[in-house]
């Protein structure tokens, strides 16, 4: 006589492989594995039976209930994949699919990550600092006094509460300075605003790689080297670039560097794309105060910095001719640089 285990899995089975639907299936499934289900009662029993029983019966057991739960699960699959098909009948997998449109990076974007890959392969770090800045950070520690012209409230946008935002990158100098010791070579992108006269040349906010190297023995040979590099990397050998003597606070002596390449379009002139010069001593200085130490001691270490202008040598490099496209969000432009 086979065991009523046995019976109870061929019952299980039959009743699984008639199942007509996945409702019936779940049925079957609460009958026999269910909490209150026969298999589970079976367990149940098990405590009753004696020492010589309970081995050969709790062998069959468990392969009543691997064979009944395999079973329910290979059918689930089957109603699953049916199910599946059948939603798929309606669908005609030959029509086109609905484009998405394809975003790219805005030009001046892609101007700043061809920058930062050139000055990175010149051992430059980055570095960076708020756009929102206090006016110790963008005036005071560059070496530029309270009457200094760029301090007028006509030039730069103050926040009530006296912050201001940042007329140029080189406040990250300083950041950087504070917070790591020489020798330092960093590289700080970003924007900067002005309180300018807004034309095809000029935006109220505008974008900057800062430049810092502090070493022994730093000199402007450096500088003319590092700038020269940059721009034959970007705009190609032939490439004309001119250092004028120029002024700013926080460099002694400074540059304005203009580049020239025949090979681009509005490159045909000398445009001016960056100021420069060689850190000046009371830059060091400022920054030794604020450190409260002498770790920029200007005796030991000297250093160039320099602010390229990154819409200018976007707009040589793509002969983009006006610098408020640049903000306007046309997409016929932007689609441009795809
Ligand atoms: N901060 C200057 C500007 O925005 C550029 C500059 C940077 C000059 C570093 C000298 C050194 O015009």
């Amino acid at each position: 006589m086979p065991h009523p285990l046995e019976e109870l899995r061929e019952n299980a089975l039959r009743e699984i492989s008639d199942a007509p639907d996945a409702q019936a299936l779940e049925a079957a499934r609460v009958k026999y594995l269910g909490r209150s289900g026969s298999i589970s009662a079976w367990g149940e029993q098990m405590k009753t039976l004696g020492k010589e029983e309970k081995p050969i019966v709790g062998k069959l057991l468990n392969e009543v209930r691997t064979a009944v739960t395999a079973a329910i699960d290979q059918r689930a699959e089957k109603f699953q994949s049916q199910r599946e098909t059948a939603a798929l009948a309606n669908i005609d997998i030959s029509l086109p699919g609905t484009p998405s449109p394809r975003g790219s990076l805005h030009p001046l974007t892609q101007m700043l990550d061809r920058g930062i890959a050139i000055f990175r392969r010149m051992g430059f770090a980055l570095a960076d600092g708020p756009d929102i800045e206090d006016e110790w950070h963008c005036f005071d520690a560059l070496n530029t006094p309270p009457d200094h012209p760029a301090r007028n409230e006509q030039d730069t946008f103050y926040l009530p509460d006296g912050r201001l935002l940042r007329t140029h990158t080189s406040t990250v100098q300083i950041r950087t300075m504070q917070s790591a010791a020489p020798p330092i070579r960093v590289i700080a992108p970003g924007a900067a605003y002005r309180r300018d006269e807004v034309d095809a040349t000029h935006s109220a906010q505008f974008h900057q790689i800062e430049g810092l190297y502090v070493d022994e023995n730093v000199s402007v040979a450096d500088l003319k080297g590092a700038i020269e590099f940059f721009m034959h990397e970007l705009f190609g050998p032939d490439t004309a670039v001119r250092f004028r003597p120029h002024y700013f606070p926080f460099t002694e002596p400074s540059f304005e560097i203009d580049v020239k390449s025949k090979a681009l379009k509005g490159g045909e002139q000398w445009i001016e794309v960056c100021g420069s010069g060689m850190v000046h001593p009371a830059v060091f200085e400022e920054v030794n105060k604020a450190r409260g130490d002498k770790a920029y001691d200007p005796e030991k270490w000297t250093g160039f910095a320099f602010g390229l202008g990154m819409d200018r040598l976007a707009m040589i490099l793509f002969g983009i001719p006006d610098i408020r496209l640049f903000a306007q969000n046309d997409l016929r432009f932007l689609k441009q640089f795809a």
